[in-house]
């Protein structure tokens, strides 16, 4: 048996359904990760995995322990790091530390010893006197991670675990997800809008849109499956020129962006000479070309239709919880 196991796992808000029959497995000891834009059913997904949501329909299971029969022994099995920071503010780190391992019933002994080795895993045993409130961004998160983890959770999962942090915050935050991932053997679920993390953390992902699975592989096998190079052109009349291109049986995947085309054929390289030739027959000018290896966003253009970059505008980590009443009431559900 897997360590997460769902069937049919779906959530509908009065009438629509941000969640649609997905089923998805996670082997013990995987990173997985559901990528996908903002509104596209993740932290739904997560809010049922953990717990805090009950399903529509359909059902899912956590270290063998059912989702909808098996509340309390999924809880015990699992960390989550919420996309909305749950922490206290006028508390200080470790103190953030010692409520959850109490609410989690672990003895004085184990607290200190476990508070100790968490916080080392994220570099906070210096800070840990500080109040949150002083803390930066990259700390807070360090800190979430770090509370996680704190009852030896089988499955950690993370939603966006790096959303509004700066580009060297979250390659910090991603080198202490694959430690903890390596060192401690925790199975990681995790959801991310972002291509790049999607790409270096995860072993397998799931491309998630309106609320359905669109395909689940390797990070190796999706860029795969897109099969060819991409080049982007600018150009001078995009519209005549994608309608010129698709006519070339060597051209797949023709694509207009508001100033430029992206397209995918094999041996790129070859082509751009060929492309020039078409242009310059046709009266269009090229005022730049560029051709690399498929990307996620590919990927995601190629499963979807559409690209992800062009819709998903950054969403603030503003909305807040009561933080200790939030962990009581989980905990208590
Ligand atoms: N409590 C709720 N009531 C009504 N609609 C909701 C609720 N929670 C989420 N939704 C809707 O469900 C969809 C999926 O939301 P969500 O799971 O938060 O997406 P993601 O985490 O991928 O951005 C969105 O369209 C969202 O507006
Ligand atoms: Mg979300």
């Amino acid at each position: 048996m897997d360590i997460i196991e769902t069937a049919n796992l779906t959530k509908t808000f009065d009438g629509f359904t941000a969640v649609d029959h997905i089923q998805f497995s996670v082997k013990k000891g995987e990173v997985f990760g559901f990528l996908g834009p903002n509104g596209a059913g993740k932290t739904t997904t997560i809010k049922m995995l953990t717990t805090l949501l009950y399903p529509t329909e359909g059902s899912a299971s956590i270290a063998g322990f059912d989702i909808l029969r098996q509340r309390a022994s999924v809880r015990k099995n699992i960390g989550v790091v919420f996309q909305e920071p749950a922490l206290d503010t006028e508390l200080t780190g470790r103190e953030n530390l010692d409520f959850h391992a109490r609410m989690y019933g672990l003895s004085p002994e184990t607290r200190k010893k476990r508070i100790t080795q968490v916080l080392s895993l994220v570099d906070l045993v210096d800070k840990k006197d500080i109040l949150v409130k002083h803390y930066s961004g990259g700390m807070k998160r360090r800190l979430e991670i770090a509370r996680g983890l704190m009852h030896s959770p089988t499955v950690l999962f993370l939603d966006e675990p790096t959303l509004g942090l700066d580009a060297q915050t979250r390659r910090a935050i991603w080198e202490y997800v694959k430690l903890l991932n390596k060192d401690e053997g925790t199975t990681i679920f995790l959801t991310t809008h972002y291509m790049d993390e999607a790409d270096f953390l995860c072993d397998r992902i799931g491309i998630i849109d309106h609320g359905k699975i669109l395909v689940i592989d390797t990070v190796d096998n999706l860029k795969k499956s897109v099969g060819h190079d991409v080049i982007t052109l600018s150009c001078s009349d995009v519209k005549r020129f994608q309608k010129r291109l698709e006519q070339e049986s060597w051209v797949s995947n023709v694509t207009p962006h508001a100033l430029y085309l992206t397209l995918g054929v094999e041996r790129g390289e070859e082509k751009i000479p060929v492309i020039f030739d078409i242009a310059r027959i046709e009266q269009v000018s090229i005022s730049s070309v560029d051709v690399r290896k498929p990307t996620l966003d590919d990927v995601f253009l190629y499963y979807t239709g559409r690209s992800m970059r062009e819709q998903n505008p950054e969403a603030p980590r503003n909305k807040t919880v009561k933080p200790a009443r939030f962990w009581l009431r989980w905990w208590k559900k």
